[in-house]
């Protein structure tokens, strides 16, 4: 199977260096195309997989394409590729909002398959969601599984709607918790707290939550419950939140984020 990935950006070489690590690709049928020659010229050097300046070089031969450009790149992108395509290729897209529909008749192909990656791909710690055009088979689609889970784990979803409704949990989400974390910071600041002893307090409260979370399926609010006794510390914070409703006001925020990937991909 040979893969090529378009646009060696944050996502995209994300993926193709999650690829080549992996067993799933032979380093010799990983290909990367950017139209940038600095980019070109750094990942030459770095040698984790073929490298292309020029698509008429690397699409022809591809039987799986990632398309990892941003979205207001792709209309000069599908134009360019558009008479190099088969019918028999598979795109895998990564862009935000790009609709299947757009993809294939942009590109005049049928095998599409359009996924939502999140930025902790880059350590190995992402969560992909993905559905597919009804052309793509099944083993086609366990193979981009496959490719996918390189990066971190993967989700299949039925339809596009929830590819938006994963923007606003998944996709968006890391910066949620950034904000989260960005709070807590500037809190142990004022509190006193160096800089440092601020970072290691904040992070390894998140990391021993989340390890906690993963140790079992016991639901947050029965963790919430061990963490806070009656009258004690933890319960006047959780009080002080939900008195704010900032439980609702959370929710709120993914749903803005859902509602504006949807608005995007209408726009486009
Ligand atoms: N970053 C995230 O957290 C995230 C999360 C979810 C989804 N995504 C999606 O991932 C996609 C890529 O985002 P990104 O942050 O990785 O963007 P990025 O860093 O800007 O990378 C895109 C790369 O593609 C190159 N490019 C643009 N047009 C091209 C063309 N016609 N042919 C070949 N290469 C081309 C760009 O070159 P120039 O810089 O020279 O234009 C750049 O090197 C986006 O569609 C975005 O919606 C990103």
């Amino acid at each position: 199977m040979k893969t090529l990935v378009i646009g060696a950006g944050n996502m995209g070489l994300t993926y193709a260096e999650g690829m080549a690590r992996s067993a799933v690709l032979n380093r010799r049928n990983l290909m990367v195309f950017d139209k940038s020659a600095d980019v070109i010229a750094r990942l030459s050097e770095l040698d984790h997989f073929d490298v292309y300046e020029k698509l008429e070089d690397c699409l022809p031969q591809a039987d799986m394409v990632f398309i990892a450009v941003k979205p207001y790149h792709c209309d000069e992108l599908f134009e360019e590729m558009r008479s190099m395509v088969n019918k028999e290729q598979i795109f895998v897209s990564l862009m935000a909002g790009v609709t299947i529909a757009k993809i294939q008749d942009g590109l005049g192909a049928k095998k599409v398959v359009r996924s939502m990656p999140n930025l902790p791909a880059q350590v190995g710690k992402g969560v992909t969601s993905f559905t597919e055009s009804k052309e793509v088979s099944r083993v086609e689609l366990l193979m981009v599984r496959n490719l996918l889970d390189t990066t971190g784990e993967s989700i299949h979803v039925k339809n596009e709607n929830y590819i938006d409704a994963s923007t606003g949990i998944s996709g968006s989400g890391p910066a949620y918790v950034f904000y989260f974390m960005q709070s807590m910071l500037e809190a142990a600041l004022k509190m006193g707290f160096s800089n440092n002893d601020s970072r290691v307090l904040v992070s390894q409260t998140f990391e021993g939550a989340v390890e906690l979370f993963n140790r079992n399926d016991l639901s947050p609010d029965t963790w919430m419950e061990r963490v806070a006794s009656k009258g004690g510390t933890t319960r006047a914070a959780l009080d002080s939140m939900d008195d704010n409703n900032v439980k609702e006001l959370i929710k709120e925020a993914a749903y803005a984020a859902f509602d504006r990937a949807v608005e995007l991909g209408e726009e486009k």
